[in-house]
């Protein structure tokens, strides 16, 4: 099939369909320099990542022929410049129709890394489970105004709706339950599949970023993200059922560039909840870096019960755990985003 997203994915999307082949089949496909060798703990993924990290690694070994987590040489990606101004907002979509693989603690924790390098981020809770605004704190039974308002009720204004966190420069699109509603109440409106992104046009302006923590499902909430997008970041967990579905949604994806948002780009997948202690966890690494190859961030964030916890306290893991390897990962992960051209030089860049 015809790819989508350029030479980064081809080739991908009809691979990823596929089961996963005997585990010795990838074995082979690896060369033996670049296969996993035993790791010491659950941390080692983070360790390894951060080997030649310009801020966070040990004794910062900047050499390039040092391999990441992914197998392939790890960039040195480096800290953020500083802006003098903000806006307009690159939108980007977390989004995987599988449940739990960890769009809401991406979004979470990715904007706060990204808020922590000075740059003006707005996370957009479009899950009716609210799973984002209570990792950030906030009882979404208690709102008076939500994302449902806002796609719903022409007089609701963005910034009626805003509400800041305790991270500085990190703000929230809070929703709950009443957004199920939305999903059925939008078939019926013109131009349905563009409704987020005229509730969030006029904010363009004021954020560098926009994060939209979509639900498990491909329903119109979904494609609403998508069309509102920029990108997507497709978060994987790297368990053995990784891989499949991913053929329907970067299908998905294809069909909203086809006929909804033709900018809308594959800003990569994101290996996440990565055991390195364990040779499954390797395998499926390997075999996702295998089917997408540099579609595939360089970052990977190692399972670690701190994120969970996190979700109790109500708050990012880069305030949570500061030092933990979890806050690193999404800084650096952060830092990889930061690194690649901008999606968006202008407001009103699509319409
Ligand atoms: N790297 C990780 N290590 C360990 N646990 C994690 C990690 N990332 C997320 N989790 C935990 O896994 C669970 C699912 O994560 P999360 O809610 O982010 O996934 P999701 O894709 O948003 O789920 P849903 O599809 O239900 O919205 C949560 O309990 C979360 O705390
Ligand atoms: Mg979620």
């Amino acid at each position: 099939m015809t790819d989508k997203f350029g030479s980064r994915f081809a080739g991908a999307t009809a691979r990823a369909g596929e089961s996963f082949p005997p585990l010795p089949t990838v074995r082979a496909a690896v060369p033996k320099e670049r296969r996993w060798a035993p790791s010491r703990s659950a941390d080692h993924v983070d360790e390894m990542a951060m080997a030649e990290d310009p801020i966070f690694g040990e004794g910062s070994l900047r050499t390039s022929a040092k391999l990441g987590p992914t197998g392939r040489p790890l960039p040195i990606f480096p800290e953020p410049p500083p802006l003098d101004r903000h806006g307009p907002a690159t939108i980007i979509a977390m989004c995987n129709q599988k449940g739990g693989v960890g769009k809401t603690t991406s979004s979470i924790n990715l904007g706060a890394a990204l808020a922590e390098y000075g740059r003006k981020v707005l996370l957009v809770d479009f899950d009716p489970q609210g799973a984002l605004s209570v990792g950030l704190g906030i009882n979404p039974h208690e709102l008076d105004l939500t994302m449902h308002n806002l796609l719903m009720e022409r007089g609701t204004r963005a910034e009626d709706v805003l509400l800041k966190t305790n991270v500085p420069g990190l703000d929230l699109l809070p929703c709950n339950i009443d957004l199920a509603a939305a999903e059925v109440q939008l078939v019926n409106e013109v131009a349905r599949e563009q409704s987020l992104y005229r509730a969030l046009a006029p904010l363009q302006a004021d954020y560098d970023l926009m994060i939209i923590d979509c639900q498990p499902s491909l329903g119109l909430l979904t494609l609403n993200a998508l069309t509102a997008a920029h990108s997507v970041i497709i978060p994987l967990e790297c368990e053995y059922f990784a891989l499949r579905g991913v053929a329907l949604l970067t299908d998905t994806i294809a069909k909203v560039q086809d006929r909804l948002n033709p900018d809308l780009h594959m800003e990569g997948i994101l290996p996440t909840m990565f055991d390195a202690r364990t040779v499954h966890g390797r395998e499926v690494l390997s075999r996702v870096v295998e089917a997408f190859g540099d579609g595939v961030f360089h970052t990977v964030i190692g399972r670690t019960v701190r994120f969970p916890e996190t979700t109790v306290a109500g708050e990012p893991i880069t305030t949570y755990a500061s030092a933990s390897t979890g806050a690193k990962a999404y800084r650096q992960l952060a830092r990889e985003l930061l690194a690649r051209p901008a999606r968006v030089q202008q407001v009103g860049y699509r319409r």
